[in-house]
């Protein structure tokens, strides 16, 4: 873990965590920029040692920041984008463009013409009529190589997630089905199309995975689908969805070993069938990004309602933390200074936000001295938090900062009450 106690107080790589909350104020989230970089080398370590071609497109929907981006950029990692925003981020940290690959279930026409002329050539379609959006606005490019393009399918393969972060069943708003046709159409339209390259298959499985069953067995129904249709590829793109630690109950996906099972796998149904091997990508965004963060806050009110519940609240909530709410997500939360004391008692976290379900924890186990003004740390917030982020009540989005060789930096201001109302007419 790479948030520790020493000398009863939390830190990282020899920060205290109260040092950086006194500069820069709470909410905070803390990034431990080496813990990012190790799981990026982990990656690329496994994938590089099976002597295949291969990418690692880190997620940006999981934190997407310029100063991020620079660090994927350092890296060697390519990029996901899934709204122009994400694409405007990316571009505006000078990432190289041909490393960038466009999603979506619903890419407008402006945000595909947007990512063509500013360079974009890699996106992954998710429909059939987006072949035709793309091929019409990237047909008067001046440039003849065409638009690289994945078609996004359904390997109909079972995972065992939440429901709303499990995409790659045949009922979902995500990607063509194998069974009825679409993805066939999709690549036969794609090759006879003038401006538009097939290059192969992309899935996404859905998200926290634990293990690599669901990953062989979608290699297993894809290769017996490419068979079926004597359909070639050059790509295969496996998605993301690699499983992290938020409790002690969660399994992390097993990188090394997990790779190693699936690649194998891959191996021997490309040689069954008397196959190269394709490239193939993979699109990791919690895994590296979730456990390298914590979120810091200030208590406030402490509500003690004797034989019901004690009440811990925190100066910020569902605006940063909403995958509580949303998802029941369960979080380690953690006094920022041990207590002396030995007693923990019962205790809900809860945030400033006018909504009963703006709930970070429920059950907490907290110092009984807990008071006013202490700091409590939420542990594996760097994936799906600042991301998620809102303005609900006007809350400001929190200040990031990441700890890394050189120190402390602030990668993203707190926001101000002038930017809130920014945009509003006057
Ligand atoms: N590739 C595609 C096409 C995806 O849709 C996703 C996530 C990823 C890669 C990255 O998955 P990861 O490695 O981060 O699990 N808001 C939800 C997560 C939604 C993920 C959507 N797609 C949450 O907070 O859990």
């Amino acid at each position: 873990m790479t948030f520790n106690y020493s000398a009863g107080e939390l830190q990282v790589r020899g920060h205290k965590i109260s040092d950086i909350a006194a500069q820069y104020g709470t909410p905070v989230i803390i990034y431990d920029e080496m813990y990012m970089t190790g799981m990026m080398e982990r990656y690329h370590k496994v994938l590089k040692s099976h002597s295949i071609p291969y990418s690692v497109s880190y997620a940006s929907k999981a934190f997407s920041s310029v100063q991020m981006i620079k660090l994927l950029e350092s890296q060697n990692m390519e990029l996901d984008v899934v709204s122009v925003g994400e694409l405007y981020t990316t571009l505006a940290a000078g990432f190289p463009v041909e490393d960038i690959h466009f999603h979506g279930n619903n890419k407008t026409a402006e945000e595909i013409e947007y990512a063509l002329d500013h360079g974009v050539r890699f996106f992954i379609i998710d429909g059939l009529d987006e072949i035709d959006l793309i091929e019409g606005l990237a047909s008067g490019l001046s440039d003849d190589d065409g638009v690289n393009v994945l078609i996004r399918i359904n390997p109909s393969v079972e995972v065992n997630t939440h429901d709303y972060i499990s995409t790659g069943q045949e009922d979902s708003k995500f990607g063509l089905s194998l069974t009825n046709g679409a993805a066939k159409t999709a690549i036969d339209k794609i090759q006879k199309s003038r401006s538009l390259n097939f290059k192969g298959i992309h899935y996404h499985l859905g998200s926290q995975l634990d293990d690599s069953t669901p990953f062989i067995n979608a290699v297993t129904n894809v290769y017996s689908w490419l068979d079926e249709h004597q359909i070639d590829l050059e790509i295969l793109n496996m998605g993301g969805g690699y499983g992290v630690k938020y409790t002690e109950g969660d399994v992390r996906f097993p990188i090394e070993e997990g790779f190693d099972a699936i690649l194998n796998h891959l191996k021997e149904v490309t040689a069954a069938s008397g196959r190269k091997l394709p490239h193939v990508m993979i699109e990791p965004g919690r895994s590296i990004a979730a456990e390298a963060a914590i979120t810091v806050y200030e208590v406030g009110t402490i509500k003690n309602i004797p034989g019901v519940a004690k009440y811990v609240s925190v100066d910020g909530g569902m605006s940063d933390h909403i995958r509580t709410p949303l998802y029941g997500a369960e979080y380690e939360v953690v006094p920022v200074t041990e207590s002396v004391l030995d007693t923990s008692v019962s205790s809900h976290v809860v945030g400033k936000l006018c909504e009963s379900g703006d709930i970070i924890g429920k059950n907490k186990m907290l110092p009984d001295d807990l008071k006013r003004g202490d700091l409590l740390a939420v542990r594996t917030t760097g994936a799906y938090h600042y991301s998620m982020a809102s303005n609900y009540n006007q809350m400001r989005k929190p200040a990031v900062v990441f700890v890394g060789e050189s120190g402390v930096r602030e990668v993203i201001r707190r926001q101000t009450l002038d930017q809130l109302i920014e945009n509003d007419v006057r």
